[in-house]
């Protein structure tokens, strides 16, 4: 008698835009995933950079089971998680809130020398319209530009800080739902990496600036700088880089930070939006 059980069916994977993003089905996040489903979906992560997965129930513990079958999981040094797991971050947007939790387009704490490999991020509850996330492509940002631009960028160095955004005053300390700490320590702490850096997984090369964190480039007076990161900011953020995700309460959308930016859009104010973030610990950009 056979008794050998049969593998879990593969996930569907169906690309959202032509540039990047995948909406998976087939897969209950809240249960412990077999290996195969695992390394099929770190494929289709490398490959579609951002993934998306309808009608999930994770309560927290569930959401750090699942997020850690890719990695060591990360703590925020400056916003509090919750207090029975600090790896956990709500990202709560109160009715009369002025400002959001990442309403700009950034990629998630760069200014760490090893910034997180990843985020999986999960739909508690949200406004009645808006809301949406933005997604990025940076593989395709870079590969858009010309080979003299890139001549001119491979082998610089840019200069990263959580100042302008956790220091005190600094903008994400204003989204007052959400509980920013150590703003003192944020303001001179720095870090340096390459402007554009290689996947380390599918070698690809990838804009690695955004107007977060990136506050300079190595080497260059300030006029040059802030001339090249504004075109570069720019460029890499471009509609035809991007795609969108609505969201429904139980969705989770799990982003590659190596490879995108996101961006947060606040238009619906009034309205309530509470997510839980949990993010994957990374290595230093090269
Ligand atoms: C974030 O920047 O991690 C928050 C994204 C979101 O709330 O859509």
């Amino acid at each position: 008698m056979d008794i050998s059980l049969s593998p879990a069916p593969a996930p569907d994977v169906v690309p959202v835009s032509g540039t990047l993003g995948a909406v998976v089905s087939g897969v209950d996040l809240s249960v412990e995933l077999d290996d195969t489903t695992v390394v099929a979906l770190e494929a289709a992560l490398v490959k579609h950079h951002v993934l998306f997965f309808r009608d999930q129930e994770l309560t927290p513990a569930a959401q750090m089971a699942f997020a850690s079958r890719f990695g060591p999981l990360d703590t925020h040094p400056y916003v509090a998680g919750m207090e029975s797991s600090p790896e956990v971050i709500e990202v709560i947007t109160e009715p009369d809130d002025e400002v959001n939790f990442g309403g700009g387009w950034h990629t998630d704490v760069t200014f760490l020398e090893r910034p997180d490999l990843g985020s999986v991020l999960y739909a508690v509850e949200v406004p009645p319209y808006g809301g949406d996330t933005l997604f990025a492509d940076q593989h395709a940002a870079y590969d858009a530009l010309s080979d003299t631009m890139k001549q001119v960028i491979d082998g610089l160095v840019a200069v990263h800080s959580p100042g302008r955004q956790y220091g005190t005053g600094g903008y994400s300390t204003k989204a007052r739902s959400v509980r920013t700490k150590d703003a003192d320590t944020a303001v001179a702490a720095s870090v340096e990496h390459p402007v554009v850096r290689t996947h380390p997984v599918s070698g690809r090369k990838a804009l690695y600036v955004n107007g977060a964190f990136t506050t300079r480039i190595k080497g260059m007076h300030g006029a040059e700088s802030n001339a090249l990161l504004h075109f570069l900011m720019r460029h890499a953020v471009e509609e035809r880089f991007t795609c969108r995700f609505a969201w429904q309460p139980g969705s989770v959308a799990m982003w590659d930070n190596r490879s995108v930016q996101h961006y947060a859009m606040f238009d619906y104010r009034g309205h309530r939006r509470h997510m839980r973030r949990v993010t994957i610990a990374g290595d230093r950009p090269f």
